[in-house]
């Protein structure tokens, strides 16, 4: 990511000085262009109007939003905090249906104010904690991401080909990012890598956002249309696809930017490997399989028009579901930070949760 004027790199979204601050990812690639929430219901709007967009960052900003609500609360007891604090998960979770990161996110945030209500009455005490446990969130995000980085590193040779789809990077995450940070990784390792970049119709997440990252990162990088794809693959140029997810189910099947599926499909028929590379927040244990998962259908003009200008007549009914599900017999492995999981997916992917809890635990002290 780019430098800030004193020179520390830009993170997609954090906190300073009481507001919430986010790079505006609808400006991208043309301006780089922060956006200051100093309410809640604008960093909601953010995420609902994708400025702000990719699972794990959706959930950061929530947890900032929340601590945001927190902390404009003003007069009262602290029982009428926890009230506003519920009031403004629940804004965040209408915010989109998909990634799961956004709920396990929201959950975290409740459980802390509960946690610490139970102790202390002071709301001074909640608003601290709050800020406090967003920050944490967003620390373990982009170290989260580092970890998964190396161990997906290791699926890469030098000399490698990869394809991705959407933008699973720094900005769909704090930082460091899912899949693109395997992909920085291993460049950083030394191993030359070739990325073909899906442009990712219709909201272009690859050519606006994973293009601009891979200039960034000076990772050689070949921007494709998604139609592109098979026959990019068919001709052998493709070594391996990585990518990220929104929500795993239990069994592995999961859900990812539209054309996840049809990637999926291309990899196994042309026999190349096909990873889905998230953090153990995108696993949802509850429900069994990719069935469950509720698809987020966004607005048709979408489709139908570009910057404004309409590409189809006037009138055309279009469909836009921003993610659609792969089932788990399409993918080779998961990356996560707790290591690389191969099928049978459930079990790998509750021990790797269940070894993440066990290592959370954070007591209530007055510091924090
Ligand atoms: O609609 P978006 O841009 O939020 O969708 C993003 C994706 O589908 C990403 O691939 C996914 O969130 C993983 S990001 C690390």
């Amino acid at each position: 990511m780019p430098k800030q004027g004193d020179s520390r790199e830009l993170r997609t979204v954090w906190w300073e000085d009481g507001v919430v601050k986010l790079i505006d990812q609808t400006r991208l690639p043309g301006e780089l262009v922060i956006l200051e929430c100093r309410d809640y219901r604008e960093v909601a709007a953010a995420i609902k109007e994708m400025r702000l967009r990719g699972a794990p960052a959706i959930g950061v900003a929530a947890a900032y939003g929340i601590a945001l609500g927190g902390n404009q609360w003003a007069q009262g007891s602290g029982d009428s905090l926890l009230g506003q604090v519920k009031q403004v998960a629940e804004l965040m979770r209408a915010t989109r249906p998909t990634a799961v990161n956004l709920f396990w996110a929201v959950e975290r945030m409740l459980n802390r104010a509960h946690q610490v209500a139970r102790g202390e009455r002071d709301p001074g005490k909640i608003q601290k904690a709050l800020l406090a446990e967003a920050e944490r969130m967003a620390e373990e995000d982009v170290a989260v991401n580092q970890r998964l980085g190396r161990f997906g590193a290791a699926l890469i040779k030098d000399g490698d080909s990869v394809l991705t789809h959407c933008n699973a990077g720094a900005l769909a995450t704090v930082d460091y990012g899912t899949a693109l940070g395997v992909i920085r990784t291993a460049h950083e390792q030394g191993k030359r890598v070739h990325v073909y970049v899906d442009e990712t119709r219709p909201y272009l997440q690859g050519a606006r956002l994973t293009a601009w990252e891979l200039k960034q990162l000076g990772i050689p990088a070949t921007l494709i249309t998604d139609s592109m794809a098979g026959h990019f693959i068919h001709l052998g140029r493709v070594n391996l696809v990585i990518l990220g997810a929104d929500r795993i189910a239990a069994n592995g099947d999961f859900a990812n930017k539209i054309g996840t599926y049809s990637l999926a499909v291309l990899a196994k028929e042309n026999g190349i490997p096909f990873y889905s590379a998230a953090p153990t927040s995108s696993i949802d244990l509850a429900i069994p399989s990719g069935d469950h998962i509720v698809i987020e259908e966004r607005d048709a003009w979408e489709v139908t028009h570009f910057k404004g200008i309409a590409i189809a007549p006037e009138g055309t009914r279009a469909a836009n579901p921003a993610f659609d599900v792969t089932p788990n017999r399409y993918l080779t492995a998961i990356i996560t930070e707790e290591g690389v999981i191969y099928p049978p997916f459930e079990e790998g992917l509750r021990k790797a949760v269940a070894q993440v809890q066990a290592r959370r635990i954070t007591p209530f002290t007055t510091s924090n």
